[in-house]
């Protein structure tokens, strides 16, 4: 069958997020009755070698990050923010203990979008982030920043969106936040989505839901990684976005962006490849296509946001409650271990060593997943990521690992 290529944006438009969903019969979701829990793998049990990391990813895995010479992250929620990464209780200790055994790099869910950074005119507020920023340097972990410049409403600071009509006046105002934010992180981050999420699935700028673009055009992209380049001088910046890893036109218009700021002499260090994907969609064969033009550009390419749930309510046979998966059997952990697999498999086996700006998922824990609220409206449990509800490695997590060290996905 083939795939719906009229993405969908019913689900996650109150971020304007849209999402394409395959409806091949490989993503069909079968009924089934097994427990949820009875396919995870307990982390903290002593068949885990601590001496074994870098090639053993058959059965329990000691450390992910040591298996790669790139930057393996996970984003987490911190400040204020409900399940805190630094909160005193059992459950910050649980997650701490997971992101420093299998992470080298962290990026703040939340807490550095330009709401939380600059709240008011002329007003910065960077405790929260640096919190979480020293937490990282302390820990020998990386951060990623993001993000500098988004369109998403809950994010524009309302300030913002009153601000002078005056387009110069406006780009004066963009690009001290760019620089004023980057400067202040400076030294401290690996990366920054500098830009995030720019376009609209039929490869057309964001126009009506993008206050940046309503006021300066398509330029706002240049000003903000200009600016971000002036506030940081090493940093590595990276334009954002999400379905881009299948070919079509919105790929295609990220890439002639992507060659303009090239061509215009813009700095741009990589594109990051958001990836909230499914079981079935994209094909690798896509997600490498995508990778290759950017390699081809001399440019990063970054896995900024990957999560793979196992319901896909854009496929053609899912339809809750009748018809979806309601727990994550043992078959489906393997399927989902071996569809982790293929992607980073896709990612070692295109871009060069030199070109790897690394892999994040989006999240620790399965319940903790965003998409369980924008995806699924709470309606009911999925399992997108590596670790469970009591942080024990899920199979996922295995094939990471089996695709960073070349083992053949199964
Ligand atoms: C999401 C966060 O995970 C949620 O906690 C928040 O409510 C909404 O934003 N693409 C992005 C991320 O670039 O910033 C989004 O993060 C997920 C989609």
């Amino acid at each position: 069958m083939k795939l719906s290529l009229s993405c969908s944006v019913l689900l996650f438009a109150a971020l304007g997020l849209a999402a394409c969903g395959g409806s091949s019969s490989d993503s069909k979701p079968s009924p089934s009755s097994s427990s949820a829990s009875s396919s995870s793998i307990n982390s903290s049990s002593s068949s885990v070698s601590s001496a074994s990391s870098s090639a053993i990813s058959d059965g329990p895995v000691a450390s992910l990050h040591t298996l790669a010479d790139f930057p393996v992250g996970v984003s987490v929620s911190a400040g204020n923010e409900q399940q805190s990464l630094l909160a005193n209780t059992d459950n910050g200790a649980a997650q701490r203990n997971v992101v420093e055994t299998h992470f080298s790099q962290l990026t703040a869910g939340n807490i550095m979008k330009m709401s939380y950074l600059h709240p008011t005119e002329g007003g910065y507020t960077f405790d929260q982030a640096d919190a979480l920023v020293n937490y990282a340097n302390e820990k020998g972990l990386g951060m990623h920043g993001h993000a500098l410049v988004w369109h998403s409403d809950y994010q524009v600071p309302g300030w913002m969106k009153t601000y002078s009509n005056d387009p110069e006046t406006f780009r004066a105002m963009l690009a001290e936040h760019s620089e004023t934010i980057a400067s202040h992180f400076a030294g401290r981050l690996e990366s920054w989505d500098v830009v995030n999420e720019a376009f609209n699935d039929d490869g057309t700028y964001r126009n009506s839901d993008s206050l940046f673009y309503q006021r300066l055009g398509e330029t706002y992209i240049d000003t903000a990684f200009i600016s971000a380049r002036a506030g940081d001088p090493n940093v590595d910046l990276y334009y954002n976005d999400f379905n881009i890893s299948n070919v079509g036109p919105k790929f295609n218009a990220v890439l002639a962006m992507v060659d303009g700021l090239i061509e215009r002499e813009v700095p741009i260090d990589g594109v990051g490849f958001q990836m909230h994907v499914f079981m079935g969609w994209p094909s690798t064969s896509d997600i490498k296509s995508n990778f290759q033009k950017i390699v081809d550009r001399g440019l990063k390419v970054k896995i900024t946001e990957l999560d793979i749930p196992i319901n896909n309510p854009y496929d053609g046979s899912y339809n809750y409650p009748n018809n979806y998966q309601a727990s994550l059997t043992p078959e489906l952990a393997q399927t989902q271990k071996t569809r982790y697999c293929e992607i980073v498999t896709a990612y070692m086996d295109v871009v060069p060593e030199d070109l790897r700006g690394g892999i994040t998922v989006w999240g620790i824990n399965d319940s903790s997943s965003w998409l369980i609220q924008q995806l699924f409206n709470r309606q009911h449990q999925d399992w997108p990521l590596l670790f469970d509800d009591e942080f024990n490695q899920k199979p996922a997590l295995e094939g990471v690992a089996d695709g960073l060290t070349g083992k053949t996905c199964s």
